[in-house]
Formats: structure tokens, sequence, C-alpha cells
């Protein structure tokens, strides 16, 4: 089965061999993975490094139960736990997808809250039969998971495939994109949050705020200057835990190892998957000291098989030590910011270009239908397939060997951190010829 896909078509390449940017094919094909496999690779396929700690991890212990200690598994805690904003006494919970990891952030949320009322003196002064706070405020234009509960989290509209069994208590507030504000300025969106909370039962009722700092797959869209701090503030005044889903903008992938430290936040949970486990499905749900606190006498009642996975956490240690000591960390800062002057200067000149926006290496081209009014190519609630965006993303991939997502927005444009000159300039060159491709597919239509 392909994800989130009709059947009948589906007939994938069949892979020979992976390297670096490439997936060389069986028969004869070298693409470039321009989305890095779902944002799963940021250190390129096969890097030798992780390679070597994976095999020399196999080699004494794969996996063994919690009741047991790995070293790979508690160095990784003890990594995630210094590299992280906050002080370093944290606890990490280990799973195997960025959707299992927010499940286990919005129980322990849920579940630090009943501590806060019930076993630390905190008092709800509103009677219910649900006596503690609980609901989680997610926003539209996110994405969080799959499975029911992280589905039910999000405001992308696959959470429509979740409908109408979602879970219960969660909140959806509108997204901040400044290339299509819901509000004149940032004080107003966040006085319309504080309006929400208040109204949502406020420390009553209210558990947490979960936000993806960057969003991904919604649209690669930056925050406004001032909104995360603001949206720390109103978690602070409402006794808030602010959940941050770093699994797609963790890693190195924006320039720094999380996104949220281009901004001075704290968040009290960080999500972490994809390229944490290196070539392993590993992801991790990072409890502060306050919230890991809650959990020392009450119990954090949730869990999984192959959870604090050594093998994968092997693979995830050797991959820190390439972002942070080899030094990629700041190569891909620098490259980031090459890469989207390129991609601002490319912009410039094509019609079809609404907006170019990223982070390090994690930038998109949204393609709008006029510049003026800044039409979408395609509204949310119309049909998916046969868009411009897919139509450019299939010359990229048949024509110039280049593979992009077929974004609903606009081109993607998040390689691997160790990309090359010469593989820039290929990306470039190539992206240069799709929006040539669609300033005519647009003009042709209107
Ligand atoms: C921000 C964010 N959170 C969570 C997920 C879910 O991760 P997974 O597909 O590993 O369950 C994704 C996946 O795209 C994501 O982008």
């Amino acid at each position: 089965m392909q994800c989130w896909s009709a059947q009948a078509d589906y007939a994938p390449l069949a892979v020979e061999k992976t390297e670096g940017c490439w997936i060389h094919t069986v028969d004869g094909r070298r693409i470039f993975d321009l989305r890095s496999a779902h944002e799963c690779i940021n250190l390129g396929f096969n890097h030798p490094k992780v390679l070597a700690a994976l095999r020399a991890q196999m080699e004494t212990v794969c996996y063994v139960t919690d009741d047991f200690a790995t070293a790979p598994t508690a160095a990784l805690a003890e990594r995630l736990s210094e590299l992280t904003p906050g002080s370093p006494e944290k606890k990490v919970y280990f799973c195997q997808s960025g959707a299992a990891a927010v499940e286990a952030a919005i129980k322990a949320a849920r579940l630090y809250q009943y501590n806060r009322v019930f076993h630390d003196g905190g008092v709800v002064d509103a009677p219910s039969q649900y006596p503690y706070p609980y609901k989680i405020i997610s926003r539209y234009q996110s994405w969080h998971g799959s499975s029911s509960g992280a589905a039910s989290a999000s405001g992308d509209p696959r959470r429509w495939f979740q409908e109408p069994l979602t879970v219960p208590g969660v909140v959806l507030a509108p997204g901040a994109n400044p290339y299509r504000p819901h509000f004149p300025t940032v004080e107003a969106h966040l006085d319309y949050l504080d309006h929400l909370i208040e109204q949502e039962g406020g420390r009553n009722k209210v558990a947490a705020f979960l936000l993806e700092p960057i969003v991904g797959s919604n649209g690669i869209i930056l925050p406004p200057d001032g909104y995360l701090e603001g949206v720390r503030r109103l978690c602070d005044r409402w006794d808030l835990l602010l959940i941050v889903d770093e699994t797609m903008t963790g890693m190195g992938r924006t320039g720094k190892f999380l996104a949220i430290e281009h901004w001075e936040v704290e968040p009290d949970i960080i999500i972490m998957g994809k390229a944490l486990g290196a070539y392993c499905p590993l992801a991790a749900t990072i409890l502060s000291e306050k919230v890991a606190r809650s959990f020392d006498h009450h119990l954090f009642g949730h869990g999984q098989s192959y959870s604090g996975h050594a093998l994968a956490c092997a693979g995830a240690l050797a991959s820190i030590d390439v972002l942070v000591s080899d030094g990629l960390l700041e190569e891909g800062a620098v490259k980031g910011q090459q890469l989207g002057e390129h991609l601002k200067a490319l912009g410039e000149q094509h019609p079809c270009v609404g907006d170019v926006r990223g982070l390090g290496l994690f930038w998109t081209m949204e393609l709008v239908g006029d510049l003026e009014t800044k039409k979408p190519l395609r509204k949310t609630t119309e049909k998916y397939e046969k868009t411009i965006v897919k139509e450019v993303s299939d010359f990229l991939f048949h024509e110039r060997n280049v593979y992009v997502p077929s974004d609903k927005f606009g081109l993607w444009v998040v390689p691997p951190l160790i990309i090359d000159e010469d593989e820039m300039a290929f990306v470039l060159e190539a992206l240069e010829a799709a929006l040539v491709l669609a300033d005519r597919l647009i003009a042709k239509r209107d």
C-alpha cells in the first residue's frame, strides 16, 4: 500500500542503491532527492560514520526492554537533554514515529495537568465531569501525524479522514502565516489567542498549546516576529504547557539543531522524529525538568514495545556527532543562506512565484495564480490530483531527475545537508526550468 493514495496506479521505481543525495534505480536512473526522503535523511543516504556506528552496535545489543539500560540509549537521552533549550535535567521517552511521539506528548501534558491539580495542590475552580485541564490547542495548517490522536490534533485536511471520530479535546486556532495573515498585527493575533484560551476555560480546561515552530508539510511557514514569544507568554499566563513539534524541523534542518532555537523560547515538551533516527525509525518526546518531575512519583501511563531501541539510538548519536562535532550544522546554515538567496533571485524572475521562504536548508517557492491577489493554485477544498504543481513536480521527476513532493502549495526545496556546490547548481537549473513551465501553464490556464 502506498501512503495517502489510491493503489491501482501505484508503480514505485525499483531502487538499486542510495548514496549521498542520490537514489540509483534498477533501470539506470540517478535521481536527486530534493525532499531528503520525507526529511529523514538530513545527512544524506548511507553516511559512513552512521553506518559504522550501526554495524558496531549490531554486534553487541540491538534491543532490550527498558528494564535494562544500554549505553547508546542512555547517552542519546543525555545528549538530547543537553542540546535542547532549558535545564538539562530533562527526561526522554523514545518511540518509533513522529505521530507516536506526539501521542506521548499529549498524554504527558494531560497527565502533568492531572498531577498538578490533584497531587500538587493546584485548584480547578470550575466543576466538571472531567475535572482537570485536558484540552489541547493546535492550529489550522499543521500536521502532527496520522494516528488517531495526532491526526485529531492536526489542522491539515488529512484530519478529515479521521472525522467524525476525532479524539475529543482538541481546539484548532488560526495559523500564523505572514504571507496570508488573518490578523492585521501579531498583537491582534495574540489577543485573539488569549480570548480563545479564556473561552475554552483557561487554566481549568486547557492543558497545552501544540505547534510546529516552522510549519512543515502545510507550506514551510515561518512565524511572524514576536508570535512564538507571545504564545510562550500566553502559556505562562494560563499555566499551559508549550509543546513544540520538531519532527520535521529538528536535526539541523533549519540551520540550528532545533528550529525553536531561532527564537528566545523555551518549550515544556519537545517532539523529535524523522532524521533523528538516521536510517532507523526513532522519535523522541523530550520532557522539560518541570514536566519530568511530575512523573517522579506519579505514573507515566504510556508505553510501547521497542521503546529506547539501542540500535536506532546508536545511529542517532553518530548522526548528532556528524552534525555537531563535524560541523555539518554550521555548514548547512551557510549553504542554506546561499540557497535562499538563489531561490529569491529566481523567484523574482517568474510571475508564478508568490513567495519564497525558508530557513537553513528548508525552503519552498509558493506558486500562485496571480501575484497581486495571491490567488492559490489550489484551494484546500479542491480536488488534489491534477494541479499545476503536480504537473511541475512530475516534470522535475521525469525530465530532470529531481524528486520533490507534489505539494499543493509550491515547490519544496529540502535537500540533504551534505549537498555540494555542483549539486546545488544542478538543482537550481532544474528549478528554473520548472518555473518556466509553471509560468506557461498558469498563463495558458488563464
Ligand atoms: C511536524 C510533524 N509532526 C509529526 C509528523 C508525523 O511523523 P511520522 O510520519 O513519523 O508519524 C510529521 C510527519 O510529516 C510532521 O511533519
